[in-house]
């Protein structure tokens, strides 16, 4: 039996094990990054977590985060999806790439997403600003024919590559998503059905809440007690978050299908000529 609309306070992978197969709809995830930079240069405070210390062995990490990537692999329903958000980050002037073990994993990739931040802690000079991070959208197939799933809705598809959202200010957990973010995946995958949505690194429960208002159920799993905390609370009165959430899902509108749009289309055209109908 699946724990439905539960937060469990507990370690991940050991909590996944205990799922059925092919059993869940959709993961939306931010797993803890492996923080490897000192405290110099930082714009704003260190993320630091209740219960667990951010900085392990890297080779530890990324064996861990195959073993959940995997395990969710498992329990995700053919033609479900995960999305899946990480970052670049440099070590010694080494760069570690997130795609350097999601492409070890079972997971069908389907597209990298860049989250524009617009701001981020770092503002030291060895590169550009780095205020991105990245969204992987990984696919299980629902057979050996499946090469990339189903198209998404028109609606959604109007949005990019490139998501402009603003990170999360003064809440009671220090990386939560906004939920502009979850809210977005979840409405745009689970097209107005009913699904089980799980986030096995649960946090402040951002995903949890954005299902809840999108009508499905959900599943989070934290070590923390005290995050559970803030979810509860939240869940209790989710009046920002209700604001939040409305606005990301007016944003889903398109009056024109795939098909028309292409069948109007001038020689040449712009980007605005292509969406001029849809602003
Ligand atoms: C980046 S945060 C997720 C934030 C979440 N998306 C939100 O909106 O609040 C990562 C979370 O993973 C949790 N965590 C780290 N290691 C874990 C483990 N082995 N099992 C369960 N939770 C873990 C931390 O407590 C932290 O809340």
């Amino acid at each position: 039996m699946l724990p439905l609309n539960k937060y469990i306070v507990g370690d991940s992978l050991k909590q996944l094990k205990l799922i059925d197969d092919d059993s869940v709809d959709l993961c939306v995830t931010s797993p803890p990054y492996n923080k490897l930079e000192g405290n110099r240069g930082h714009l704003v405070d260190k993320v630091v977590y209740d219960e667990f210390v951010d900085k392990v062995d890297e080779d530890l990490y990324q064996e861990s985060q195959i073993d959940i990537l995997n395990e969710m692999y498992r329990i995700i329903k053919p033609g479900g999806s995960m999305f899946y958000n990480h970052r670049v980050r440099w070590e010694k002037g080494v760069t570690i790439h997130p795609l350097e073990w999601i492409l070890k994993c079972d997971w069908k990739f389907r597209q990298e997403i860049v989250w524009d931040r617009t701001l981020a802690g770092n503002i030291r000079g060895w590169r550009f600003w780095p205020i991105d991070e990245r969204i992987y959208w990984l696919y299980k197939p629902l057979d050996g024919n499946d090469k990339s799933g189903k198209e998404l809705e028109s609606k959604h598809s109007l949005l990019t590559s490139i998501w402009r959202i603003m990170p999360n200010k003064n809440t009671n957990h220090p990386a939560s998503f906004p939920i502009e973010l979850s809210s977005r995946i979840i409405y745009s995958i689970l097209v107005g059905k009913k699904g089980v949505v799980i986030d096995p690194y649960a946090g402040s429960g951002t995903t949890l809440i954005s299902a809840k208002l999108l009508g499905s159920d959900y599943i989070g799993i934290d070590m923390s007690t005290e995050y559970k905390t803030v979810f509860d609370n939240r869940v209790d009165s989710p009046s920002k978050d209700i604001e939040k959430h409305n606005n990301e899902i007016e944003k889903h509108f398109v009056n024109k299908t795939y098909k028309q749009r292409k069948s109007e289309l001038p020689p040449k055209c712009t980007r605005e000529d292509l969406f001029e109908e849809d602003v």
